[in-house]
């Protein structure tokens, strides 16, 4: 049993895609070409990352089940080229989009709820955008600059812990898993 300071604690959880060290300067060169506005807060360096899937709060009795679900994933390496900032008012985030979804990416966000679901997680499943966070406490629309494209090879996802220590949430690898081009699972 996992224990946090003497007491049972819940893991918030999320599949994810975290970039290489070169993606992770491209995702950075994109933040630091944002205006500063007051009150927002640039997401950390470390924190990058491309979420396939938001699970939340589970029991840690839980957490092997998903990670079952994660290890029998067999999908394709993809790239996925991000091109655009976007504004999302109600979660008052700036994001770094991809406009066109890689066919291999559809399939693992497919086959990631639909597995998640059938263990009993009903999750908030809307239409894949995918995207990763750069500013966070934007209160109103910004003036966003030109979007400097770069390119994304993704060969592994993972399962990742969030644990807030202090302001900002840290990420944590529970485990992760390699795309691999030997089975076709469309
Ligand atoms: P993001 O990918 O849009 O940045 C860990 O908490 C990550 O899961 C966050 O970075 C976050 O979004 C995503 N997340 C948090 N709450 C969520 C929710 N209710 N629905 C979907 N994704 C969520």
């Amino acid at each position: 049993m996992i224990r946090t300071g003497g007491s049972e604690a819940n893991w918030r959880l999320f599949f994810a895609a975290a970039p290489s060290a070169p993606v992770r300067e491209q995702i950075g060169g994109a933040a630091a070409a944002l205006a500063v506005m007051p009150g927002a807060e640039l997401v950390a360096r470390s924190n990058y990352h491309m979420t396939l899937a938001f699970i939340g709060e589970v029991s840690t009795a839980q957490v092997d089940v998903i990670r079952q679900i994660g290890a029998r994933q067999y999908f394709t390496p993809f790239r996925i080229r991000f091109d655009a900032y976007d504004y999302w008012p109600k979660p008052q985030v700036i994001v770094a989009a991809a406009r066109t979804v890689p066919a291999a990416l559809e399939h693992l966000w497919q086959h990631l709820h639909a597995d998640l679901e059938t263990h009993g997680w009903a999750l908030d499943r809307k239409r894949l955008r995918p995207h990763v966070t750069l500013s966070r406490k934007v209160e109103q629309p910004p003036m966003l600059p030109t979007f400097a494209s770069f390119e994304w090879q993704v060969t592994e996802f993972s399962l990742m812990r969030s644990v807030r220590t202090s302001a900002m949430p840290a990420y944590t690898v529970v485990d992760a898993w390699p795309l691999l081009d030997t089975r076709d699972n469309t």
